[in-house]
């Protein structure tokens, strides 16, 4: 490794003077022991992994169980993205907006730069080429990721396409997002390393979209550390998305085709830990129908020739939620897990395998869990963190769709929004218009999840999923949607709002969910073909219980009518919320939104009377 690493690193200092220079300051502010650039060949993906397991940072699985795979147990006080500790340092807090935490960017870059000195002490700087899309795509975009962390080197290699290539791509003098990261534990000379360095009194993830750049410091986790994902490909991706006419969203993107043969990509925004990755990879439960995965988490859409919004996966793989990933609930994740995978903050089996809360119906007689201790099903704690995670490459997803890597993307027909609600919200509503469909979205409200360090269960809006992801302020992301909605020529999707999370009055879900939700886009489907019919009400279009395929469904028809029905006492007591919420953002909402929230009060209470 080290001769190639020579090699590829005197031909791009010469060739990108940019990038030679920014690793060269950063090397010299972090002070490592060296510094390897990543070339992204399959040989060091698997150094990575030995380096890992050496280091008591991984365990090899056993190699019958999960061929080439690893668990790492990170620290329990570094376990999930940290919202309170993200920063937009945009010029001015205005255009961070309400919803960002934001810092002046000179003042946090000097704050910064003191945690940075020495930081990398003990340790390999890594320089990591990646890119977001496939390489070398008109609409793909590049990165280079520097940390100190092996860890995020091998999620890195699942997650982006990185290494030597991606430098050919960027050339001498092309454009890329700088991002640096480090897990902020410097090693003296006879410190000992942990098995998961991170700092744990000071965590920044910082981000300064008018210089395209990423600072993180102190976490290794996930959203936190893997710089191309959540920092680079949404939050600093939104801010160039508004700047030249796109979109980049929370979203995951799927093919459906019918048994007739027609096909239609549907895009969906859930906040984190509410169903997208099990939505993109659903096995319909209606015959005939299908369902392939093109995306699981992030969708870039812009548009084409024919004014239609066309939508890539700017990622490789999927960082999927794995408690409640089982064979029932979500078979194609699991055979995409099988093998090449990182595992993280799952429990252990006694053969070496991996395991988590509901993967199987009978619970291990005994584990390892999460937290390295003895676990049986009589212990009083989870065996798994609910935020574990498995890291897994696309391409070994068995219904990944084939155009999974046109570079043109997929023409999207419908947009989804939703969350989790308890109450309130019904199983789908179809959108008025373009702008009706924006004021859903904005208005999504769901209950925190343990993909974000803080209380779990806490209702909060969460406006297209994209609260804790988007790089500017909300109110100029809602008027960015219109601009898109008003786009001459636009042939937009129809927008539609759902919730697989309506409970009873004990708590327990109304709707089977999952593999049932085909029942759900298929109506979606045949609504986009003009085909099945739909009520008005005063929130939007929905189905009638007859409108909804619910052969075979085991389902009595009064919990079909109430999740189909419109509450409307509940919604005139939402009518306020949501003015709360539009006001937080005062001058910066467009007068749209007002103009919606004020139209749906008007039919609520005609419809009262
Ligand atoms: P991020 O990767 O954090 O963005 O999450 P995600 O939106 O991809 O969520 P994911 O599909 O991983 O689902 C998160 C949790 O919700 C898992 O525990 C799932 O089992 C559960 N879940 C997903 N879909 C459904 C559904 O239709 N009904 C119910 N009741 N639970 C679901
Ligand atoms: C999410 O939290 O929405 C995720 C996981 O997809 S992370 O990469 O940690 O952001
Ligand atoms: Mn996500």
């Amino acid at each position: 490794m080290s001769s190639l690493t020579l090699d590829v690193e005197t031909v791009t200092q010469k060739k990108h003077k940019r990038l030679a220079q920014w690793v060269e300051e950063s090397a010299q502010l972090c002070k490592p022991d060296r510094t390897h650039w990543c070339d992204g060949s399959h040989d060091e993906y698997q150094s990575m992994l030995r380096l890992m397991i050496l280091a008591g940072t991984a365990i090899p699985l056993a190699e019958d169980k999960r061929p080439n795979s690893i668990l790492v147990r990170s620290n329990p006080a570094d376990v999930a993205r940290v919202e309170d500790r993200t920063f937009i340092c945009a010029r001015t807090k205005d255009e961070a907006g309400p919803t960002n935490n934001w810092e002046d960017p000179a003042k946090m870059k000097e704050k910064l730069k003191g945690l940075y000195t020495g930081a990398m002490t003990g340790r390999t700087m890594y320089v990591i080429p990646y890119s977001m899309g496939p390489i070398g795509s008109p609409i793909a975009n590049i990165g280079v990721e520097i940390t100190d962390s092996p860890y995020v080197v091998a999620n890195m290699h699942i997650m982006a396409r990185v290494g030597t290539r991606v430098l050919d791509v960027l050339g001498e003098d092309g454009e890329f997002v700088r991002g640096l990261h480090s897990v902020g534990a410097p090693l003296g000379p006879n410190d000992a390393d942990t098995p998961w360095p991170n700092n744990a009194t000071d965590k920044y993830i910082c981000h300064f979209p008018d210089t395209r750049e990423i600072w993180s410091y102190g976490s290794g986790y996930g959203g936190n550390a893997l710089l191309g994902k959540k920092c680079h490909a949404l939050r600093i991706a939104s801010v160039q998305a508004r700047d030249e006419g796109w979109m980049a969203e929370h979203m995951l993107i799927l093919k459906m085709t019918s048994p007739a043969g027609q096909v239609k990509y549907i895009t969906g925004a859930f906040p984190s830990a509410c169903g997208k990755t099990n939505l993109a990879m659903l096995i319909p439960t209606i015959p005939g129908w299908k369902v392939e995965t093109v995306g699981d988490d992030i969708a870039w859409m812009k548009f084409g020739a024919d004014g239609r919004l066309y939508a890539i996966n700017p990622e490789h793989g999927f960082f999927g939620v794995a408690p409640g990933t089982s064979m029932k609930s979500n078979k194609n994740a699991m055979l995409t897990a099988t093998r090449n995978s990182i595992f993280t903050n799952c429990a252990m089996t006694p053969d070496g395998d991996i395991w988590w809360e509901a993967m199987t119906d009978q619970k291990p007689p005994e584990l390892i869990d999460w937290l390295r201790r003895p676990w049986t099903p009589e212990s009083a704690r989870r065996a798994a963190h609910p935020n574990a995670r498995f890291t897994t490459p696309a391409s070994q997803c068995p219904v990944i769709a084939p155009e999974w890597e046109d570079p043109k993307g997929v023409p999207i027909d419908a947009i989804l929004f939703g969350g989790r609600r308890a109450g309130v919200v019904p199983l789908v509503t179809e959108a008025l218009t373009w702008q009706h469909g924006t004021f859903l979205g904005a208005t999504v409200s769901s209950e925190t999840t343990a993909a974000a360090a803080g209380k779990v269960g806490q209702l909060r809006r969460d406006p297209m999923a994209m609260l804790p992801f988007c790089g500017y302020n909300m109110g100029d992301y809602f008027a960015h949607y219109l601009k898109i909605g008003a786009r001459p020529g636009a042939k937009l999707p129809k927008i539609y709002y759902v919730n697989w999370f309506r409970t009873d009055e004990n708590g327990k879900f109304l709707w089977p969910g999952y593999g049932e939700n085909s029942r759900v886009l298929k109506w979606i489907f045949e609504r986009c073909e003009g085909k099945v019919h739909a009520v008005d009400t005063p929130i939007g279009r929905l189905p009638e219980p007859v409108d909804l395929d619910t052969k075979g469904l085991d389902l009595p028809p009064a919990t079909i009518e109430k999740l189909l029905s419109v509450d409307v006492n509940g919604w005139l007591a939402e009518v306020p919320l949501i003015r709360e919420h539009f006001a937080k953002f005062g001058s910066h909402l467009p007068e749209g939104l007002n103009r919606e929230v004020n139209e749906l009060e008007e039919r609520l209470k005609k419809a009262k009377k």
